[in-house]
């Protein structure tokens, strides 16, 4: 075995993270050395990771807000998962904060003073993929000039987090499930197995079950993977931690832009709170770091926050299948826009649209009407006289 071995670059990979600053990621300062062209950009569509050089300096690693009681539940499942040595998978939208959450796993295990080893699988082609997570003996391939450690083996005794798993080929998920079922890696041109004990901690913001029927993912290693698996709500979801959050990213980027103290007026507050932020805390944090840029007097106007107008799109989903979020979480999710559109009338609007909806659905039959929404026949009568749909004749 190669005397000459290479390290993974070390400013995509992160040791002993107890001191995490995740305001410091820096991709331009990631890219400077000497790595060939070819892989300069993968590197680019690494995790965000911190600028190793920023670390000692920084006294930050558990700074989270969780206040919302849905957070808080979840503050508390992770408690509970985090000490164990259970693979555990992580499962939220973009923004949602996948990899503060892994990282917070490692901390709170008996792993924390180990590595931290974080990776896209999305950003390595097939080929690469499978010699950055295993390894490689030197000459294994045309251009493996020298033995190279993989991230399994960077990750020894720590934690190993793969960023949007569901990327990986199926023939890599095949090799991963082998290594976490055995406990060993063998280097692309190696015969010798090494042993291995790294915690897997993966993301997805995909639903892998729906993967899994398609035929994208195995199913093997799905159930391997979701052993301890974590949901993480969509921001909107968790409105108790607007504010804090919004909080504790004005003291952040407050300190960075060396600001004495900021407010926020009342509007500003009524805004962020009806906003449905399809990015997420991600979102947030932009929106208040570009607020600061242009408030004035220290105070931030509701003008101040520019919030995106996109809504992220998803395909429907069907209610039936079980499969996506369920009823409710559509509902609350339109009941969002609404609240942002700021239409006047509000109530008036959802009861007559309640009140038509169910007087279609049973074939303009007040009776059944008001059975199906558990009101009484009379509440039914007056709504539909109110709307025009019958005569107060009848
Ligand atoms: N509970 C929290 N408290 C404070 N900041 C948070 C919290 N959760 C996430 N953040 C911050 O929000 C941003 C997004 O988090 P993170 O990168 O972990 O999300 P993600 O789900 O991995 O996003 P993506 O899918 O886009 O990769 C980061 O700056 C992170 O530090
Ligand atoms: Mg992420």
């Amino acid at each position: 075995m190669g005397a000459e071995q290479v390290l993974p670059n070390p400013d995509v990979l992160f040791m002993n993270n107890s001191a995490k600053h995740f305001f410091d990621y820096q991709p331009e300062q990631m890219l400077e050395q000497k790595t060939e062209p070819a892989r300069i950009e993968k590197q680019a569509n690494l995790l965000s990771l911190p600028n190793p050089h920023e670390l000692t300096t920084s006294i930050r690693g558990t700074a989270q807000v969780f206040e919302d009681p849905v957070s808080l539940a979840l503050l508390n499942r992770i408690k509970l998962i985090a000490p164990s040595d259970a693979n555990v998978l992580v499962i939220g939208e973009t923004g949602t904060g996948k990899e503060l959450i892994a990282r917070y796993v490692h901390e709170l295990s008996h792993r924390k003073d180990k590595p931290f080893v974080a990776v896209n699988c999305g950003a390595f082609s097939e080929s690469l993929v499978e010699s950055e997570l295993f390894g490689h003996e030197k000459g294994a391939f045309t251009g493996a000039f020298s033995t190279k450690v993989g991230w399994f083996e960077a990750a020894n005794t720590g934690t190993l987090f793969l960023d949007e798993i569901g990327d990986l080929p199926l023939s890599i998920q095949v090799k991963l499930l082998r290594v976490l079922q055995e406990r060993e890696v063998v280097r692309l041109g190696a015969r010798k197995p090494i042993a291995i004990d790294v915690r897997l901690v993966a993301a997805t913001n995909v639903r892998l079950e729906e993967a899994v029927l398609a035929g994208h993912f195995r199913e093997d290693l799905f159930y391997r993977l979701r052993v301890a698996h974590l949901e993480l709500p969509n921001l909107r979801n968790r409105p108790g931690d607007i504010l804090p959050l919004a909080y504790f990213f004005i003291s952040e980027y407050r300190r960075r832009l060396g600001y004495s103290e900021i407010t926020l007026d009342e509007e500003a507050k009524k805004k962020l709170l009806k906003h449905s932020w399809p990015g997420n805390i991600r979102e947030l944090e932009n929106v208040i770091h570009h607020a600061l840029l242009i408030c004035k007097n220290n105070l931030v106007r509701s003008e101040d926050l520019q919030l995106s107008s996109i809504q992220l799109q998803k395909p429907r989903e069907d209610y039936a299948t079980g499969n996506g979020l369920g009823v409710d979480d559509h509902l609350n999710d339109a009941l969002y826009h609404m609240f942002e559109d700021g239409r006047e009338d509000l109530y008036g609007h959802l009861e007559e649209t309640i009140i038509k909806a169910a007087y279609n659905y049973c074939h303009n039959n007040a009776a059944q009407t008001a059975k199906l929404l558990g009101v009484s026949r009379n509440i039914v009568r007056a709504r539909l006289i109110k709307l025009g749909m019958i005569s107060a004749l009848r």
